[in-house]
């Protein structure tokens, strides 16, 4: 069985937590391989709500491997906390958990840098979730950070911590004129974080490959979305790691001919937090509407989210990239009662119409949306399960989005919980 990816199709929280755990009794193993804690992948069992931030959303299924891979950022307190919350909970993980060796941390100075840059008054400011994921990819680029290996050996963390702790110290004090970090209170901190994740730290990516060879189903599960990549993105509106399937193999250590099966995951409609262009987005009552009854507010900063109508462009966009063969289309619950219901389906960029997602930033920020409307549905889709018992205007959204994408769907959402789902006989 091939590996399968899923992937956020939008702007990050689509719905990835609930469509990972709905699916992971058919992995054996469930990989992150970017980001780190600025997601927030929200999974409802049984009534009892779980929001991971770093533990791979494959954690409420036991006897299931979960791995931090190397292309992941950690904030290794966080980690902790949440591998302790999970664990009183009553659920075992540490047996079932690897994280990498080569993944690097994300370090406290890193957090306090990326919360003074975007404290600045002059300069773009992204509205980053303050998790200091951006300084700490930086580091991974200029060779100055600080990876799980060299958090495990107390030497090597104090030599690295002396170096970057001197250097940041003078940007904190010259530029921000803020206050120094205490580089032998990181160091102890730091020191007890890597003690405690020790024996979970090894060579995952050699592991996976193993895994692979005696064909054990590999599950990837990607954070943020296509439209937060670093590259392929709303570049500089954008998160620092490769949240597309073009990530999965760097950032976990496999070749990319592993990945057999890829599942994009949008919403029926988009939602974007932090800056940057977002051509769907609305304002006023149906914005509201969107965001009050999908409760569109940030899992890790409680944001209020921007809400706009499904981007058929950028989906398509995303599709394309990506290899997407199939969709999750969730939250469609959420849209019942709105009267009518768009699709942005062109934007008219300096007076000429454009049917492709523009990659230049200005280009997009300059963009009308060309907005489609269909007839909506009022029913409460909670308890539907299978795709003929929809209303007829809803199963016609859904063509009207799988055939415009150029993806079938194979799982559409209905609700939060994981029997709120119509899965297609052949997902
Ligand atoms: P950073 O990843 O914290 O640097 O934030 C960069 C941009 O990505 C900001 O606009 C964030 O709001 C956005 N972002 C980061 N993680 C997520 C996520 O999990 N969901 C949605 N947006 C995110």
């Amino acid at each position: 069985m091939p590996a399968t990816s899923v992937i956020g199709a939008q702007w990050g929280d689509e719905g990835k937590g609930k469509i990972i755990d709905l699916i992971t009794d058919r992995a054996d193993v469930v990989v992150r391989f970017q980001g780190g804690a600025n997601a927030g992948h929200t999974v409802i069992v049984d009534g009892e709500k779980f929001v991971f931030h770093l533990l791979p959303s494959g954690v409420l299924h036991p006897g299931k491997t979960n791995v931090l891979g190397n292309g992941v950022v950690i904030d290794p307190g966080t980690l902790i906390d949440e591998i302790e919350q999970f664990e009183a909970s009553g659920r075992e993980l540490m047996s079932r958990l690897w994280i990498s060796g080569a993944a690097h941390c994300v370090m406290p100075y890193h957090k306090r840098v990326d919360n003074l840059r975007e404290g600045r008054k002059a300069g773009i400011t992204i509205g980053t979730t303050g998790r200091g994921i951006g300084p700490a990819y930086a580091d991974k680029a200029n060779r100055t950070g600080i990876r799980m290996w060299d958090l495990v050996d107390a030497d090597r963390l104090r030599a690295r911590l002396e170096a970057n702790v001197a250097e940041v110290n003078e940007l904190i004090t010259r530029v921000y004129e803020s206050d120094p970090l205490d580089v032998d209170e990181i160091f102890e901190l730091a020191r007890g974080w890597g003690e405690r994740l020790a024996p979970s730290v090894r060579e995952t990516g050699r592991q996976l490959r193993d895994d692979l060879k005696t064909s054990k189903h590999l599950f990837f599960e990607g954070a943020q979305g296509v439209m937060l990549d670093i590259d392929h993105g709303t570049y500089p509106f954008v998160t620092s790691s490769h949240c597309d399937s073009l990530g999965i193999a760097a950032g976990a250590g496999v070749s990319p001919r592993e990945i057999g099966h890829q599942l994009g995951v949008c919403k029926a409609y988009c939602t974007r937090v932090g800056a940057g262009p977002f051509p769907s987005e609305l304002h006023g009552e149906v914005a509201d509407r969107l965001r009050e009854s999908g409760s569109e507010f940030g899992a890790t900063t409680g944001r209020p989210r921007r809400c706009g109508w499904f981007d058929v462009p950028a989906a398509r966009y995303a599709a394309s990239l990506c290899g997407f063969d199939g969709l999750a289309i969730t939250k469609l619950d959420v849209m019942s009662g709105l009267g009518e219901v768009g699709l942005v389906t062109g934007y008219r960029i300096a007076g000429e119409v454009h049917e492709e997602y523009p990659v230049d930033t200005p280009m997009l920020e300059a963009a009308e949306p060309i907005v489609t409307m269909f007839a909506g549905w009022d029913e409460d889709l909670g308890d539907v399960r299978s795709y003929e018992d929809l209303p007829a205007t809803c199963r016609a959204f859904v063509a009207e989005i799988t055939s415009r994408v150029g993806v079938p769907w194979e799982i559409l959402s209905v609700g939060p919980a994981r029997d709120n789902t119509i899965m297609r006989e052949t997902a």
